[in-house]
């Protein structure tokens, strides 16, 4: 068949596609990284956890009932708006070798704070995808899911280990590692973070670099100095370590040691602002133990920071002191999830 004939009949099979089906919702959950971010970037492990925050994303064929919804946006509007979601729809596009009808409505509902280190990018692309998958009538299928999403991450943050697709695409406790770029390891662990632990809260410091300028600001700091960003990175992996072995031990003194530790060799790496620091150094000074996760922030806040106290009542008042919102989230929620398909 030319390529021209492969064309319309993707065409065809489309609109056959679209005319069954009227509506799919798929949704994706946050993330949290317990330790080894910005270190996975450079082949160390990772152990990252979802959170019960989510991504819902609905597709919508332009002949469904209309909907008196603001956040409903044609396919076509939403790609001219936004180039994130204009290239994890060409990725498809590309791979499958079929247009996406333009007039496809779509809705973004999410509950996981934007840009702050907790996988909204990743969730977007995961949720997305599976929903375009299933729209072009193809099998549900993780794994596939979790690669398109690797490549769309790829383009938003330039050198992206790949972590943040995959614990969104799983779900769970996850160790992960990216080897080389078509080669990454990880295990999804089969115990959770002991429900005795003393209960986690979630500050918001926001920030205003994006994860792809703190990647690059990170390789920077290693151009400065290799032997001592290797053995930063090296002591990330110890302590990376160290803590699964505390989660899977139920030892919670290991636990927190992992948790101030890896606080600080974030801060060496330079990926903590100021003010956090402050905060961090507060929460410690009451007994408990804190840290950014994920990019982290320089210039005003880190992103999401996770405290630990046992009393979590004085982690919101030292929120409150700071002037950031905290919030709660269980862990380990499930990974991509379909919650609806309407034919
Ligand atoms: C971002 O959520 C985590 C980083 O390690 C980047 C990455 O793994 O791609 C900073």
């Amino acid at each position: 068949m030319t390529s021209d004939k492969r064309f319309i009949t993707a065409l065809f099979f489309l609109s056959l596609i679209s005319f069954v089906m009227k509506k799919i919702v798929v949704s994706a959950p946050g993330k949290i990284h317990l330790s080894g971010e910005h270190a996975v970037v450079y082949g160390k492990p990772a152990v990252v956890v979802s959170t019960s925050k989510r991504m819902y994303v609905t597709l919508e064929t332009s002949n469904s009932p209309a909907k008196n919804d603001d956040s409903q946006v044609v396919l076509s509007n939403l790609r001219r708006k936004d180039a994130y979601i204009n290239e994890i729809l060409k990725i498809i596009e590309t791979k499958y070798k079929i247009p996406l009808s333009d007039s496809l409505l779509i809705t973004i509902n999410s509950d996981i704070v934007r840009s702050c280190g907790m996988g909204s990018s990743a969730a977007l692309a995961v949720a997305l995808i599976g929903a375009v998958l299933l729209y072009i009538g193809q099998p549900w299928n993780r794994q596939i899911i979790n690669e398109l999403a690797f490549q769309a991450e790829k383009f938003k943050h330039g050198n992206a280990s790949g972590s943040d697709p995959t614990i969104v695409t799983h779900g769970g406790l996850l160790w992960y590692r990216k080897e080389l770029d078509f080669l990454k390891t990880f295990w999804l662990l089969p115990f959770k973070i002991p429900k005795n632990f003393a209960p986690f809260l979630l500050i918001n410091t926001g920030r205003v670099e994006n994860t792809g300028e703190l990647v690059k600001a990170v390789r920077k700091r290693k151009e400065l100095d290799k032997p001592g960003f290797t053995s930063l990175i090296t002591r990330i992996e110890e302590v990376t370590r160290g803590m699964t072995g505390a989660i899977h031990d139920e030892d919670e003194i290991d636990f927190r040691d992992s948790i101030q530790e890896n606080e600080r060799l974030l801060e060496q790496l330079g990926v903590v602002s100021i003010s956090v620091k402050q905060l961090v150094r507060k929460i410690e000074s009451i007994g408990g133990v804190a840290k950014i996760s994920g990019a982290g922030g320089i210039k005003s806040g880190s992103g999401v920071v996770l405290a630990v106290h046992e009393d979590p009542k004085v982690l919101m008042d030292i929120s409150q002191k700071f002037n950031f919102p905290y919030f709660q989230a269980i862990f380990g929620g499930e990974g991509v999830k379909i919650e609806q398909i309407v034919t």
